[in-house]
């Protein structure tokens, strides 16, 4: 049989875990590694309080609804990023003296082309390797990268966030960019354990990018996540859909409805969704099934807000070390940048 071959970005103990979907897009093998994917899920939403995974959310409906989202009125965190990154890309790339850009969590890479077009006018090209478990957003991301910047080399990898980190050869000079606030969907375990897995990853001329939305007025954040038109509402409750289609269940979104809050003392807003009657949930496959009470509520996502000298502080802890805060003139989102210190 013909070897596939593979691109240089990958180290060699994470070569072979990745599998062609073409000549520039990678997929994580999970089947190799990965046991009964429907066990994580069960035991979320067999948690205190109830909950579920943020990934699935991105289905291609909710991947869809999501880019909708980014566009509302309400939802000021993709403007006011993108008007930051337009301004200081510039500078950014002029820091971070890098071969390779691998951004996680890319959805469509749309903020990213701002990255992107100061790294080939300062370099000439090199690599943009985008993670994302979406494969239809990695079509998307692709076709515009390659049209818009033939110089770049591309290389999508289709996974989660810590098997595409984890991949990534830990001597290429690499930028890792993690934008839209997308860290705040973590939650406190999810968090220390994500930071510390990117900065074990992360080689000594490495640098990381990240975007987060900033603690400010309740009305403000409360609004951006129940907008008028109620895009938010179908975006949350579509995971269930998914949840149906990957474990077989059977729960109903005619009878739940979408309720979410900001938490002053978590620093966050929560996002449920509330059964408007009862409904028990069965799991087939599994052999499981819960009972679902009226008013009962399901944690299907949260979104932190952060105070950025607070979180350059704890990233210190992490060995990474802050070298710049780029922010808007209503300081409502930050842009940190942060090197890979040596001493650690
Ligand atoms: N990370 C962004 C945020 O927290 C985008 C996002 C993730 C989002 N999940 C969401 C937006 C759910 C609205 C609803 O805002």
């Amino acid at each position: 049989m013909k070897k596939q071959s593979r691109p240089s970005i990958f180290s060699s103990a994470q070569r072979d875990l990745w599998r062609a979907v073409d000549s520039s897009i990678w997929t994580f093998d999970a089947d190799r590694l990965r046991r009964d994917p429907a066990l994580p899920v069960l035991q979320t939403l067999l948690d205190q309080p109830r909950w579920l995974e943020a990934h699935h959310l991105y289905d291609e409906t909710g991947s869809k609804l999501f880019e909708t989202i980014c566009e509302l009125p309400e939802y000021y965190l993709t403007r006011t990023e993108s008007a930051i990154l337009a301004q200081k890309a510039e500078e950014i790339i002029r820091i971070a003296q890098v071969d390779c850009i691998v951004e996680l969590g890319a959805g469509t890479s749309q903020k990213t082309l701002y990255l992107l077009k100061e790294q080939t006018r300062q370099r000439r090209g090199g690599t943009f390797a985008p993670i994302d478990v979406s494969l239809s957003s990695l079509k998307v991301a692709r076709d515009a990268v390659k049209k818009q910047f033939p110089r770049l080399t591309f290389h999508g990898l289709h996974g989660k966030y810590q098997d595409g980190i984890a991949a990534i050869d830990k001597d290429l000079p690499t930028l890792f960019v993690f934008l839209g606030s997308t860290v705040g969907n973590f939650n406190h375990s999810e968090l220390i354990g994500f930071f510390q897995h990117l900065s074990d990853s992360m080689g000594p001329r490495d640098f990381f990018l990240l975007g987060v939305d900033r603690v400010k007025k309740r009305e403000l954040l409360e609004k951006a996540y129940n907008d008028a038109q109620g895009v938010t509402a179908k975006f949350i409750l579509n995971v269930f859909a998914n949840v149906n289609r990957l474990m077989g269940a059977n729960f109903d979104s005619r009878k739940m409805r979408y309720h979410s809050w900001y938490n002053p003392e978590w620093q966050q807003i929560e996002m449920y969704a509330v059964s408007t009657a009862a409904q028990e949930i069965r799991f087939p496959s599994h052999a499981a099934s819960f009972s679902w009470p009226k008013d009962d509520r399901i944690l299907v996502e949260i979104s932190r807000k952060f105070d950025p000298a607070r979180l350059q502080q704890q990233l210190q802890w992490f060995g990474l070390k802050p070298v710049a805060h780029f922010t808007d003139p209503k300081e409502w989102f930050s842009l940190l940048l942060f090197h890979k210190s040596s001493s650690s």
